[in-house]
């Protein structure tokens, strides 16, 4: 049927309707009418408020993602500690004044996380080498680490005392260079740190420049509640030594060279006490009669079985300093020097005339961070 069949049909109808039952009709369909719009009214104004919400809260919402991110990079800012060359940090809480404290707390809560001062550093000197070798240090990398670094020396010398504010400690070990001598410092070393309440025991020697900020960083990737024995060693292949005590039983292990520096982290380092703290590390080292790193490496490898993990960015003075290239430097975490019949094996880094800084610490320093007072502008 067509269209205007339908109309046709429809006024017929229509016509045949009373007056008051179309009145009805009309006033009924107003009221439908009526109550269709308040209800869409309503409804849009409603999901107003609840797309509203989730511009604030949603957790997917680009904003906070943004602001976790910044968060993130802060807080591993942070770890740096207070130091001259790392400010201007953004306020977080400029950031998103609209974010609740739930969404902060879930951004914070890592399994563990690792600051300047979660480390204890030592560095092993004598008393020779206080006014060679001290100076350096003490003007470049233990600026950003004064709290956390102490020097393990021989002597009392009243002037680096006031100059490392008191972090001088005597051991009263000889100061020849004796196996004896460097067991016993490594010793008061170790014992020193499991009196602090620190997660990670650092060792350097006073020939190395270390790289504070990277070394943090470095560890933040390790738990200090799990095994960690974190160094380089300076050999091809594991030492292979000859336990007099067990038949003339052959043992291999790998250690840390101690010239690079190298950490443990304090599980591990909690394991180690019966041969390693009171003054047993000295005596083990007596036991296999061999120097300090070594005997770590046989306590760590041999006697608890935990493996030494490689660390490439830990440098000693026994590999080439100039082929560490310029562009890596700051991913490194320690460096060194040593001379060798007039010739300076020397991180290769322009700056300062190697007539001032002879072993380039001041030029490297510089180098990894140029805004300190002494770097030329
Ligand atoms: C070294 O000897 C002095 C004097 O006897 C003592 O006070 C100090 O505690 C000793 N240091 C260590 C690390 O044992």
């Amino acid at each position: 049927m067509s269209r205007d069949g339908e109309q046709v049909i429809f006024i017929v109808e229509n016509d045949k309707m009373h007056f008051r039952n179309r009145k009805l009709l009309q006033t009924l369909t107003v009221a439908v009418l009526l109550a269709y719009t308040i209800l869409l009214v309503y409804q849009s104004f409603s999901t107003g408020v609840i797309s509203h919400e989730n511009i604030e809260l949603h957790p997917n919402d680009e904003k906070i993602k943004s602001f976790r991110q910044r968060l993130q990079r802060h807080l591993s800012r942070d770890q740096l500690g207070d130091s001259d060359h790392l400010q201007n940090l953004e306020n977080p809480a400029t950031i998103s004044p609209n974010l609740s404290p739930g969404e902060v707390t879930q951004v914070t809560m890592r399994p563990f996380t690792t600051s300047l001062n979660d480390l204890f550093i030592s560095v092993k000197t004598t008393k020779h080498f206080h006014k060679e070798r001290l100076p350096i240090i003490l003007k470049t990398w233990f600026q950003l680490a004064k709290d956390v670094t102490w020097f393990f020396t021989d002597t009392n010398d009243e002037e680096f005392h006031k100059m490392t504010n008191g972090h001088m400690i005597n051991t009263n070990c000889s100061s020849s260079h004796s196996r004896k001598a460097l067991c016993c410092k490594m010793s008061v070393e170790f014992d020193t740190f499991i009196e602090t309440d620190k997660k990670w025991f650092c060792h350097f020697d006073d020939d190395n420049y270390v790289n504070i900020p990277r070394l943090v960083d470095f560890l933040s990737d390790y738990n200090p509640r799990e095994d960690w024995y974190l160094g380089k060693p300076s050999i091809q292949a594991p030492l292979e030594i000859i336990n007099k005590d067990k038949s003339s039983q052959k043992v291999k292990f790998w250690f840390a060279t101690g010239g690079a520096g190298f950490c443990l982290s304090k599980a591990l380092a909690l394991k180690m006490m019966p041969v390693a703290s009171g003054g047993k590390f000295i005596s083990t080292g007596e036991k296999i009669r061999l120097p300090d790193d070594v005997t770590m490496g046989y306590i760590i490898e041999h006697l608890l079985k935990k493996p030494l993990t490689v660390v490439d960015q830990f440098h000693s003075h026994l590999e080439p300093m100039k082929f560490i290239r310029r562009d890596m430097l700051k991913d490194q975490i320690s460096f060194s020097y040593s001379k060798n019949k007039e010739e300076w094996n020397v991180v290769k880094i322009e700056g300062f005339d190697a007539k001032y800084d002879t072993n380039r610490f001041l030029s490297l320093h510089c180098f990894l961070f140029p805004e300190t007072r002494f770097c030329p502008r």
